[in-house]
């Protein structure tokens, strides 16, 4: 398979907080003690101070949620880089990066990634299989591409800070004790270049001559975009959102049956995710996303977010599919922590295909998050067998079927529900993950290549 993938590429430093560090962290910080409390009360969503930064840090670990917060100040960024870098795990970052990296990993014979910063250690995090970067008007695989940049290369390294914390620890905090109810991360990000949905030169004129040979595109990155300084008329991200649509149409005309998907991705403003999510719907395939970016888009659009937040498949179902009839999408995939679920306009669409890709996606997911490594389908596979079925995705699955308008004979729930073929598998739960960032990149992206194995 040959595969096109924008845009977002970054390196991840990914961080295990623990919650005796925090604790001592935030008691020495005395200076900004007094504007802590009241963040904690109104999340500011990004990050313009050091007490910014704690308080998205505290708020994720207090609910258990995830987040990604924008920096806007570069010393924040610089005072993170000196107080965590260097007891850092580094790695590929970005959800177009970690796709990429699947996709190749997998077994995909072409990949083609787009690459904000190609620096040579930017580089030096892809998949060696199967990834060609275009360079000058030739492709270059990941072994060789650091030695074509030239020396002075000098691009800027853009690194995410990710900060993954576990179930059942505990911060101790103005003399209160929050316990973390959830293994979850939280990623302080700052990024000139993604911010922009920067589009590669070399990964331009590469796309606009070769599409034609593609199977298929793999997208995301949008949800870094941000809003207008206040007052100001530019609507800039209007204009990046709507030069990206005419990228992916004139793929689309270059080669009809380009299946496109794109990963919706956490958005900092809810006026940017529904203008992405109402342009893209009627041009691209699919769009898959997590339950918080469902609820988020649900709520937008005058629907109950709280049940798809308590991961309810019923709820999950009606709203997705809602989202598809309004907007004009197809298919969107829904991946939980528990249960990934599918809803497709294409009723005569075989579903036993879709459980299949869908355990596979799952498999491949739950073997990344043990092992933090992805190896070759065979091993991955192995590895994801002795990995228990979540019991919550077994009861979201049962509680589907008993709902579901039509329900159709099938390895696992399927069937049409509101006119859409409806289908639901469990994933697969580690207990201990490595880390658990990526993961929802990794179920869209192993998912994706299986379909497109399975239609050829
Ligand atoms: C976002 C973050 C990136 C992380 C990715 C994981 O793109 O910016 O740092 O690797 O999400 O899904």
């Amino acid at each position: 398979m040959n595969i096109l993938c924008a845009y977002n590429a970054n390196i991840d430093s990914i961080n295990h907080i623990d919650g005796q560090e925090l604790s001592r962290m935030l008691e020495e910080s005395t200076e900004f003690q007094d504007k802590f409390q009241e963040k904690l009360v109104n999340p500011p969503g990004s990050i313009s101070s050091k007490s910014d930064f704690f308080a998205g840090l505290l708020l994720c670990m207090r609910d258990g949620t995830g987040a990604e917060w924008l920096i806007h100040d570069k010393e924040v960024f610089e005072w993170l880089k000196k107080t965590f870098l260097n007891d850092s795990l580094m790695r590929m970052g970005g959800n177009m990066g970690i796709m990429a990296n699947v996709l190749s990993e997998l077994g995909a014979s072409k990949v083609v990634p787009n690459v904000a910063s190609l620096s040579k250690l930017q580089a030096s995090f892809f998949s060696q299989k199967a990834i060609f970067h275009p360079y000058d008007g030739k492709l270059y695989n990941s072994k060789e591409i650091g030695a074509i940049l030239p020396a002075n290369n000098n691009r800027p390294e853009l690194i995410h800070f990710v900060f993954d914390f576990k179930k059942g620890d505990t911060v101790n905090f103005s003399g209160d004790i929050i316990s973390v109810p959830r293994e979850n991360r939280f990623i302080a990000t700052y990024d000139l270049l993604n911010f922009q949905l920067h589009l590669n030169e070399h990964f331009r004129d590469y796309s606009m001559k070769n599409t034609a040979e593609m199977d298929g595109a793999i997208i995301s990155g949008f949800h870094m975009l941000q809003e207008d300084e206040e007052g100001s008329e530019k609507n800039d991200y209007k204009l990046k959102l709507d030069t990206s649509l005419k990228q992916l149409q004139s793929w689309k005309e270059a080669r009809k049956d380009l299946y496109i998907h794109v990963e919706f991705g956490h958005f900092s403003s809810g006026k940017i995710a529904s203008y992405a999510f109402s342009i893209l719907s009627p041009i691209v395939d699919r769009i898959g996303m997590n339950e918080d970016e469902l609820a988020m888009l649900a709520s937008i659009n005058g629907m109950d977010p709280k049940p798809i937040l308590a991961m309810d498949s019923v709820a999950i179902a009606e709203s997705a599919i809602k989202l598809c009839s309004d907007f004009g999408l197809c298919r969107m995939l829904v991946h939980t922590r528990e249960f990934a679920l599918s809803v497709s306009c294409r009723t005569d669409d075989d579903p036993e295909k879709t459980i299949n890709a869908m355990d596979f996606g799952a498999g491949c997911a739950a073997a990344f998050a043990c092992s933090g490594k992805l190896t070759d389908r065979g091993e991955l596979l192995t590895i994801a067998s002795n990995i228990p079925k979540s019991e919550f995705g077994k009861a979201a699955s049962s509680k589907l079927a008993k709902h579901i308008e039509e329900e159709w004979k099938c390895s696992n729930t399927c069937g049409i529900h509101m006119s859409y073929l409806v289908t639901i598998v469990p994933t697969r739960i580690c207990d201990d993950p490595v880390s658990t960032v990526g993961l929802g990149d990794t179920i869209s992206s192993a998912i994706f290549l299986r379909e497109l194995e399975l239609k050829s």
